[in-house]
C-alpha cells in the first residue's frame, strides 16, 4: 500500500477550535490552584510520559481493573457484537486501543469491520495506536480525534449500527453530575440502533481498591507527580516534584478513591505563564484525581437518569469490574 493510499485511510483530526486537549490547560491551572482546596483536572495526566506510565499501570499486579475489563470483554464481545451487528466502533479515551482490538476482532469476524473512530487527549499515543491498527486491520477505516471526551460526543460518524464503547472506568474521574451529563450528551447522539458499552470499576473491599492506588512499585506515585511537570513544561512552572508526597486513599461517603499531590513542606511555585505564585503550607494538598466506584443499582440510575435503557450487565466472578450495555430510551 503506498503512503497516499494509507493517509485516505487513517486521518487524525484536532476537533477543537481552540487547540487541543490542552487548550484550557492555563484556565483550569489558575482555577484548580487558587481554589481553597486546590484541584487539578486529571485529563492532564496524559501527556506521552503520562500515557506511557499509566500503560504501566496497568499490568501492575494491584491494578485489577484493565485485566478484568479485558477478561470480560473477550466473554462477551461476539454475543454483543451478534446483538445488533455494529460496522463502527466509537471509543472515549482510547488509550492505547489494547482492548479495543477484542471488539475490532469480533466485528471482523462476524465480517462488519468498517470504520473505528478512536477519541483521545494523548495526541502522541492516538497516532500510534492508529498506525499499528492499521498495519493489522487492512480494511478498516480509522479516523482519529485528537480530544477531550467530554467536548467531543459530537464527533460520532453517520452510519452504523454503531458501537460506542468508554471503557476502563474512566467515566470515575468524573463527579456524578459530571458523568449524568455526559451521558445525557451520548443519550442525544444515540440513535435507535446504536449502542454504548461503559466500564465501571465496582465497590469493593477498601484494601484492595487503595492498594490498586498504591502500587509497591512506585508507578502511581510517578504517574500522580507528572501532572507537575505537565505544568512545569506547559506553563513555564516551577514545581519541585521532589516536595510533593503521593496520596491516594478511599473516601466512603463519596464512593471514590481520590488522588492527592501532599506538600512535604512549606513553600511558594511560580507558575510562569500565568503570572501566578502559589503557596503551600507543609502538609496542604492539591487533589489530582477522583476514580468513583460503583454498584450495579449505581450505574443503572446513573443511566437511567441520562436518557439510557441498561440491556445488558456483565461482570467478572469477584465482582471487581462491570461492563454495561445500553440503548437510548427515547
Ligand atoms: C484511567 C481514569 C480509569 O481512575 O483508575 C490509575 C487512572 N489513576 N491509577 C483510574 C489511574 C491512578 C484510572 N483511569
Amino acid at each position: 500500500m503506498t503512503s497516499s493510499q494509507r493517509a485516505s485511510r487513517i486521518e487524525i483530526r484536532r476537533r477543537s477550535r481552540e487547540g487541543g486537549p490542552f487548550a484550557r490547560l492555563a484556565e483550569d491551572v489558575r482555577r484548580g490552584l487558587t481554589k481553597t482546596r486546590k484541584e487539578l483536572p486529571p485529563k492532564y495526566f496524559y501527556d506521552a510520559r503520562g500515557a506511557e506510565l499509566f500503560e504501566q499501570i496497568s499490568e501492575l499486579p494491584e491494578y485489577y481493573l484493565t485485566r478484568t475489563e479485558h477478561a470480560l470483554l473477550a466473554q462477551i464481545a461476539d454475543p454483543v457484537v451478534a446483538s445488533f451487528r455494529p460496522t463502527t466502533l466509537v471509543e472515549f479515551g482510547s488509550g492505547s486501543s489494547r482492548k479495543t482490538r477484542i471488539l475490532l476482532d469480533a466485528i471482523a469476524r462476524a465480517g462488519l469491520l468498517d470504520l473505528y473512530v478512536p477519541i483521545d487527549v494523548s495526541e502522541e499515543m492516538l497516532r500510534q495506536t492508529a498506525h499499528a491498527l492499521g498495519e493489522n486491520y487492512p480494511g478498516l477505516r480509522i479516523h482519529g480525534v485528537i480530544g477531550d471526551f467530554e467536548e467531543h460526543v459530537e464527533a460520532l460518524p453517520e452510519g452504523g449500527p454503531r458501537l460506542i464503547i468508554f471503557l476502563g472506568s474512566t467515566i470515575g474521574n468524573l463527579t456524578p453530575d459530571e458523568a449524568t451529563g455526559f451521558l445525557r450528551n451520548v443519550a442525544r447522539v444515540l440513535a435507535p440502533q446504536d449502542r454504548f458499552l461503559l466500564g465501571t470499576d465496582l465497590v469493593k473491599e477498601v484494601d484492595v481498591l487503595e492498594r490498586a492506588y498504591n502500587d509497591t512499585a512506585g508507578v502511581t506515585a510517578t504517574f500522580n507527580r507528572n501532572i507537575l511537570s505537565v505544568i512545569n513544561q506547559r506553563l513555564n512552572a516551577h514545581f519541585d516534584l521532589d516536595r510533593f508526597d503521593h496520596s491516594a486513599f478511599y473516601n466512603r461517603e463519596e464512593s471514590r478513591i481520590e488522588m492527592h499531590l501532599v506538600a512535604r513542606e512549606s513553600h511558594r511555585v511560580a507558575i510562569g505563564a500565568i503570572d501566578l505564585t502559589v503557596d503551600f503550607s507543609k502538609g496542604e494538598s492539591i487533589r489530582t484525581e477522583i476514580s468513583c466506584k460503583y454498584t450495579q443499582a449505581m450505574v443503572e440510575a446513573m443511566l437511567e437518569k441520562a436518557g439510557l435503557r441498561m440491556t445488558r450487565w456483565d461482570t467478572d466472578t469477584n465482582h471487581f469490574f462491570a461492563l454495561s450495555l445500553s440503548a437510548a430510551l427515547h
